[in-house]
């Protein structure tokens, strides 16, 4: 079904309005980036864009008829498709095709592609020439609802994800949902992971609607999607406006995510996707919410029910039990003894606890066996 309706969600930075910009949702973004190009708003210079190998022969030559269209030059900077690419050699790789092609000051970033694209062209623009300008236009849900909006830039470490990197807010964000026809199943399921997260933190109506939509979303209905990606963008914008730098409630996005990365973490970041260990994460958050009477077991039931409507693990026999926990003791956020949650307080709403004691960590833990 074809997508008729546009959104703009705007990201009010209050405090540094200068840096506001605004998400455009619908079937005219990238006729919205070809105007943002021509403005005066755009910087003036070459445009470098980055992609990936996967979605390069699918969507470059769209935004580049854009580009051109705008009157601009262009350089185009290919990634291998893929987490191996989100490293510090190759923002060195970027920044030289940039200097080759004579980009300076005044030149622009395009992000097209993932939230590894993103996040790695975000920071070669925090860095070249000590900064320039530049937008996403993000192909993958986890791109669409989660990476690109923030301003969290960067690469990984052989010693740890994303231990390197910029605080960098984009000019503008670009989603076209149809760009979402062509990526894999897998890949759909497990951003989903983080708009069910963002229902569970924020906002009931938005996880009823999931539990609703389910199929439709998974067949890539555009109009089914566009609700979930539109409400995920606000919830993040909202967050993120609040708190840039993760002094206090932007941490609400972490939900799932503690139980998460020691899964990750545990199962070798080979088995899981991320989306589908925040899924494991979850499951084992809302049992904790139970553990401490935060929540009911209807609560918990709910919310493993809705992971599995979209596909998403929501056991995990073989998980190495005494590994997962101890990945999660060495988790930042432990702390002196107990360790550091988001936890349910009912749907659309969490808490953060930093007294859990690592038995009742491992209790929740176990429900995943
Ligand atoms: N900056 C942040 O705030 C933030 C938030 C969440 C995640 N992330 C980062 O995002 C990364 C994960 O992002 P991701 O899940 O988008 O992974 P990804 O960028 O690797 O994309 C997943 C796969 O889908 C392919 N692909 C992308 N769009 C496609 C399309 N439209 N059609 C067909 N194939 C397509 C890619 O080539 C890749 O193979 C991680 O590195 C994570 O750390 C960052
Ligand atoms: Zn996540």
């Amino acid at each position: 079904m074809a997508e008729c309706v546009s959104t703009t969600v705007h990201v009010p930075f209050m405090p540094l309005g200068a840096r506001s910009y605004d998400i455009h949702i619908g079937p005219d973004a990238l006729d919205r980036l070809g105007a943002y190009l021509a403005s005066d708003h755009a910087p003036k210079g070459l445009v470098g864009l980055v992609t990936d190998a996967h979605v390069a022969p699918l969507y470059a030559d769209a935004v580049l008829d854009r580009v051109r269209a705008a009157g601009k030059a262009c350089v185009v900077h290919t990634l291998p498709a893929g987490e191996e690419s989100k490293r510090l050699d190759r923002v060195g790789e970027i920044c030289g095709a940039f200097l080759e092609a004579g980009m300076d000051r005044a030149g622009l970033v395009v992000a097209l592609g993932g939230g590894v694209t993103g996040d790695i062209a975000g920071f070669a623009a925090s860095v070249f020439m000590r900064g320039v300008p530049f937008v996403q236009i993000p192909t993958t849900i986890v791109a669409q609802v989660d990476s690109s909006v923030g301003g969290k830039t960067g690469v990984n470490h052989p010693l740890g994800k994303n231990t390197i990197g910029a605080f960098h807010q984009p000019d503008g964000v670009f989603i076209d949902l149809a760009m979402l026809s062509t990526l894999p199943d897998r890949e759909l399921r497990a951003g989903m992971a983080e708009v069910i997260k963002h229902g569970v933190i924020a906002d009931a109506d938005l996880f009823a609607y999931l539990e609703e939509n389910a199929a439709r979303i998974l067949a890539k209905d555009l109009d089914a999607l566009r609700v979930p990606v539109v409400r995920s963008c606000e919830i993040k914008a909202a967050v993120v406006a609040a708190d840039e730098r993760e002094q206090g409630l932007r941490a609400n996005l972490n939900y799932g995510h503690t139980f998460g990365h020691a899964i990750e973490t545990a199962s070798g970041y080979a088995r899981f996707l991320h989306g589908e260990a925040v899924a494991l994460g979850m499951c084992a958050a809302g049992e904790l919410g139970r553990l401490l009477g935060l929540v009911d077991a209807a609560f918990a039931e709910r919310q493993r029910a809705c992971c599995a409507a979209f596909g998403l693990p929501v056991r995990w026999p073989e998980m190495p039990l005494e590994e997962t926990l101890a990945a999660m003791k060495h988790d930042k956020k432990a702390r002196a003894g107990t360790l550091k949650f988001i936890v349910p307080a009912g749907m659309g709403m969490v808490v953060h606890r930093t007294d859990i004691p690592p038995e009742l960590a491992r209790a929740a833990l176990e429900t995943l066996l």
